[in-house]
Formats: structure tokens, C-alpha cells, sequence
């Protein structure tokens, strides 16, 4: 399917397509807790994870101020943001988030939005993903 109008791919985009769910990788791409791949979908950048209870999408965004968690794809034990460290696990609970501890803004385990993926056709199907709820340093869920 293509559009040939910017603007009516904007409305689907927002109205229609955001709420279905879509193919974010293929399950055995990810045979071993903690391997993930990185993807963008409708604009979206998206963290696919296979986590200690099976494939999880993630909002490949930080909670503090917007960088990639993770870029390509690869395996790994937690994420650590770039920019500031802030750290999450492989469900996407914010584990550690360096000189915030006395903030108060941050609720123990906030954790990047996200949600499982649906996986009985050999595809993580995930819809959440691309609708984060994320917003800068306040988790407010
Ligand atoms: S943007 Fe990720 S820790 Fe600051």
C-alpha cells in the first residue's frame, strides 16, 4: 500500500494504523534472553527485546530526554542510555537513573512503555509500542 497524499497518510497514520498491529521483527531472530533489534515503524523507533518471559516491544526512547536506548541489533544484559546512563532492563524497568535519586519525580521500576508481543505466527506483532506515553524525566504513567 502507498499513499499519494502526505497529508492523508498523517490522519491514517494517526487515526487508523497506530492502533493495529504490526510486524516488528521475526521471533527467531531473537532466540536468546536479552538479544535485540532495533526498527522504526510509522515513525516510531521501536526496541525489540527477548526478555526473561519471552519478546517484549519497547519504545526505544528514553524516559529522561528522548535519546535511543539501543541502536542495530545485538544482545545484551540492560540498556544504558548514552547520554545521562540512565538504565533499564530487558522489560523496560528503569533500573537505575544516575543523580535522580532524590529528585522524587521518579516512580521505582517506570519503565519504557511498551508491551509484549504477540508471537504465535513466528512474528512479534506489537501495536502499544508506537503509541508512547513517555513524557521528559516525570514518568507519569
Ligand atoms: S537522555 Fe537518556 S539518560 Fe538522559
Amino acid at each position: 500500500m502507498f499513499y499519494t497524499s502526505p497529508m492523508f497518510f498523517e490522519w491514517e497514520k494517526e487515526h487508523l494504523l497506530r492502533d493495529q498491529w504490526h510486524c516488528v521483527g521475526r521471533v527467531d531472530e531473537l532466540p536468546e534472553v536479552g538479544d535485540y533489534l532495533t526498527t522504526v515503524i510509522l515513525d516510531e523507533p521501536v526496541l525489540v527485546v527477548r526478555s526473561a518471559a519471552g519478546p517484549v516491544a519497547l519504545s526505544n526512547v528514553c524516559r529522561h530526554r528522548g535519546m535511543p536506548i539501543a541502536t542495530g541489533q545485538g544482545s545484551a544484559r540492560r540498556f544504558v542510555c548514552s547520554y545521562h546512563a540512565w538504565t533499564y532492563g530487558l522489560d523496560g524497568a528503569l533500573l537505575r537513573a544516575p543523580r535522580m535519586e532524590n529528585a522524587g519525580s521518579i516512580p521505582p521500576g517506570a519503565p519504557c512503555h511498551g508491551s509484549g508481543c504477540a508471537t504465535g505466527t513466528g512474528s512479534c506483532m506489537s501495536a502499544s509500542a508506537l503509541r508512547p506515553r513517555w513524557n521528559w524525566a516525570g514518568c507519569t504513567t
